[in-house]
């Protein structure tokens, strides 16, 4: 079966680093990640820069790679996908000609505070706006819930409430809604129980998932949800990441742990481990420390 892989280390990943890179360094980053076969890359954020300035210059870093999608130095198949909060973040995303954004919410008020400034109720507001505009520019909007399996601020979320807020992404136009366990709580169980609920009101296609690995359960998760029939999971290489605003989650599912699993049980994903476990090398020596990822840390030979 083929899998859809949505690699967020230049987003999820680097917002979370306590030094910014550079845009060379976060082109750089990306342009490896191009070659490494993934096809969907986060390349950045059009968020406040006061909030997150790892995510500054992030039109940089996309008009680079536009051009050398042009040149055919970069397969131009790629999607690079963008972060959008608002209509100021939509406005920049056209300024860079971002032909793909994801919008994020949260199923916590207190999350949503936090994250973006805001209630549920006006952050939908804002979605319902950015999504309006996106639909007159061709613009293809993916969304993010937060804090679906538990907050960081207020402990456990309904399930009922994360139902109807990922019904709603989709009845505003969203293409597919990723769940996120934003501060890796999220166990199989809970898993299996939230996407049976979410399977009986929207398809199945249209729903991804973002573990946080931060109590190692991330790929326990990934199996329960294919078993269940969703193909698509975000990761991060190297399991970079975390959320500013979510104390405690640290770190993505990484994508070479995530690859590895995949292509063991017969699943395609159409990502070289090799290239990947490369990469992790590259990027930890840029970031300045170890990174969580297992298959990370063996060797790339091992893969050919
Ligand atoms: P705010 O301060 O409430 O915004 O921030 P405001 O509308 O009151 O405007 C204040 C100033 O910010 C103004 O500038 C605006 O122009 C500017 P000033 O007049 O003071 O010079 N501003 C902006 N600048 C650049 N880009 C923008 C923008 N909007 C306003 N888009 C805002 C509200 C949403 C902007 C802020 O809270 C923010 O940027 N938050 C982003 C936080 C973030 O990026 N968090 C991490 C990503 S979410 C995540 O990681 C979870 C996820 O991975 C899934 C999971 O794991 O669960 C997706
Ligand atoms: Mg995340």
């Amino acid at each position: 079966m083929k899998i859809k892989i949505i690699e967020v280390g230049a987003r999820d990943g680097l917002q979370n680093e306590m030094q910014a890179l550079s845009v060379k360094d976060r082109y750089d980053f990306i342009k490896k990640l191009c070659d490494s076969g993934l096809k969907i890359i986060e390349a950045g954020a059009f968020v406040s820069p006061k909030w997150v300035p790892q995510m500054d210059n992030s039109n940089k870093v996309l008009t680079k790679l536009f051009k050398d999608q042009t040149s055919g130095k970069i397969n131009s198949k790629i999607q690079f996908p963008m972060l959008v909060p608002n209509m100021k973040g939509f406005q920049r995303a056209m300024d860079s000609q971002t032909k793909e954004i994801a919008i994020f919410g949260a199923c916590s008020e207190s999350f949503s505070q936090k994250n973006i400034n805001c209630s549920i109720n006006q952050s939908f507001g804002h979605f319902k706006a950015v999504i309006n505009a996106a639909k007159k520019n061709n613009v293809k909007v993916r969304a993010y819930l937060s804090v679906a399996f538990g907050c960081p601020y207020e402990g456990k979320v309904s399930e009922q409430r994360v139902i109807k807020l990922t019904e709603k992404l989709i009845q505003l136009g969203a293409y597919e809604v990723s769940i996120g366990d934003t501060i890796g709580v999220a166990t199989p169980k809970q898993v299996r129980s939230l996407v049976n609920k979410l399977g009986l009101k929207i398809p199945l296609k249209k729903v991804a998932m973002h573990f946080h690995d931060t109590r190692g359960t991330a790929l326990a998760n990934v199996l329960a949800s294919l078993d269940l029939g969703i193909h698509t999971f975000d990761s991060s290489l190297g399991g970079l990441g975390g959320c500013p605003y979510a104390k405690g989650a640290s770190g993505n599912l990484a994508t070479e742990d995530l690859v590895y699993m995949l292509e063991g049980m017969g699943h395609k994903t159409g990502v070289d481990i090799s290239k990947l476990i490369k990469i992790n090398k590259w990027i930890e020596n840029k970031v300045g420390h170890q990174l969580p990822s297992h298959v990370g840390k063996t060797e790339s030979s091992l893969y050919k």
